[in-house]
């Protein structure tokens, strides 16, 4: 192993020498030009299982706030300044409700207050939609319970609601049976954001042959604005099956109250991508990036074509981009082994360092150039390459991601291990507690305790060559526990 590393070394040392003079040469001053560090990228899904279907992903003011289905009582909210961050970003409890089996949520600002609407059952009752306004211009609340919205004749069932803005006025749009049985698309006048001022009228039924599969479904509807056109993007057949997908609605002008001022798209513009593995990929939001220049998509999708309403659906997040028409051109999902960068203008509070031991003074280093999961970490003579380079990613209270320059994957307490002497390995980020570093400056030197385990990133058996391997340990305060970060 240490002839290899020895290869690698040499490798380096022409790499590097490489490097600078190719910065040189390219750099119109003459300089190497700095590499701007990378952006938070993320891999998706960007939330993992249970409360991840059905998203609705809102930018404000930097932050994003992220809401999904709970089938619990509670409405539960992530926060994160980057897409990045919201795996690991706590849910907390903005709203408990006097339902069950919460679905769908939608988070709206409407005249500098928040509004969420959601569906739950009351005992013995149809599902309805339900309404909570903020008590100020916060996302994360407080909240208060506005009431149910009045959408269908005899309290009728009615999910999947949304906001309309649109000629000054406000709409609901949302999900209702008809009366010849199929789930199709409504929408109705709102007199204030938790009043419809009379019953919704149906502007879509699921009649094309894309919009029946696995049952016939129009729901999950959600605007979509730009260049002076309105598009209403819905999900279309039933989520208990892979071809779960997105057709579209333009709105053409008129009473948005009549079915004939709206035209529907004839073919669906997001659907299962067998080949990136990504199947029944809908019910979806759109937001843009905190610098406004990007359209983004949240929406859940399986792994699976076996898979369908449960819990596995999981929440993945991509840019969007625009047609020549005019259009959305929301391209085809991804699949969970993209590595995407966050969206344009996020904080990007992430921060390169090297990791030196205090003891070997030897610095933290992605071994033999790994980039696969589970490739090595060992130490390594200090030098300038990207293999011990370390953006570090706040993910709240003190803990970082620790992600490696080269391989692009994250410093990983392996196997979710608790025993002292554990292997620390690199893993594909994924923003788990076993990815979480919890760093403490004293003096000018670092340790950093793994959030799982507890234990700290320890230079093994007080090691001094290069190649020394690197473990966890019981926290002693000892010199080969102590890191210079910088
Ligand atoms: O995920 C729960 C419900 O299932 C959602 O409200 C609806 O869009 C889907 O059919």
């Amino acid at each position: 192993m240490l002839f290899a590393h020895r290869r690698a070394t040499v490798w380096r040392a022409m790499s590097f020498v490489a490097a600078v003079v190719a910065g040189l040469i390219l750099s119109p001053i003459g300089q190497p030009q700095a590499v701007a560090a990378p952006g938070p990228s993320f891999t998706n899904p960007a939330v993992p299982a249970p409360n991840s279907a059905d998203p609705t992903l809102v930018q404000f003011n930097g932050n994003y706030y992220y809401v999904a289905t709970t089938w619990t009582s509670d409405i539960v909210m992530r926060r994160s300044s980057t897409i990045a961050g919201l795996r690991s970003a706590p849910e907390q409890v903005v709203f408990r409700s006097a339902g069950d089996t919460m679905w769908a949520p939608h988070l709206e600002q409407i005249n500098n207050r928040w509004y969420l609407y959601y569906s739950v059952e009351l005992a013995g009752a149809p599902r309805r939609t339900h309404v909570l306004e903020s008590a100020g211009n916060d996302p994360a609340g407080p909240y208060t319970y506005r009431g149910i919205l009045n959408l269908m004749p005899n309290n009728g069932w009615a999910i999947d609601g949304a906001v309309l803005k649109l000629n000054g006025a406000l709409y609901f749009h949302f999900s209702a049976f008809h009366s010849d049985g199929l789930q199709s698309l409504y929408i109705a006048p709102m007199s204030n954001p938790y009043t419809a001022s009379a019953f919704g009228t149906r502007i879509s039924a699921p009649t094309l042959a894309w919009e029946r599969q696995d049952g016939a479904v129009n729901e999950g509807s959600f605007a979509l604005q730009r260049g002076g056109r309105t598009f209403l993007t819905y999900s279309a057949s039933h989520c208990n099956g892979p071809n779960y997908k997105l057709g579209m609605l333009e709105y053409r002008g008129g009473n948005p109250l009549a079915a004939a001022s709206w035209s529907k798209f004839s073919n669906p513009i997001f659907q299962r991508n067998d080949a990136n593995g990504v199947f029944g990929p809908g019910h979806h939001s759109f937001f843009t990036s905190p610098d406004g220049t990007e359209t983004w998509i949240a929406y859940h999708a399986n792994s699976s074509a076996s898979q369908g309403c449960g819990t596995t659906r999981t929440t993945r997040v991509q840019k969007i981009s625009w047609n020549a028409d005019g259009t959305p051109n929301l391209g085809v999902p991804v699949s969970t082994s993209t590595v995407l960068a966050g969206p344009s203008g996020e904080v990007n509070n992430t921060r390169r360092a090297h990791l030196r031991n205090q003891h070997s003074n030897l610095c933290l280093d992605d071994y033999n150039f790994g980039t696969a999961p589970g490739a090595e970490v060992r130490q390594w003579t200090c030098n300038d390459l990207p293999v011990q380079d370390w953006y570090l990613t706040p993910v709240g209270d003190n803990y970082y991601a620790i992600a490696n320059g080269h391989s692009g994957l994250c410093l990983d307490n392996k196997d979710f291990a608790t025993a002292p002497g554990s292997v620390v390995q690199q893993w594909t980020c994924n923003g788990l507690a076993v990815q979480q570093w919890r760093l403490t400056t004293t003096n000018g030197t670092t340790t950093l305790v793994n959030r799982h385990s507890n234990l700290c990133l320890d230079n093994y058996n007080f090691a001094t060559a290069p190649g020394s391997e690197v473990r966890q340990w019981t926290c002693t305060g000892a010199a080969n526990q102590q890191w210079i970060v910088g």
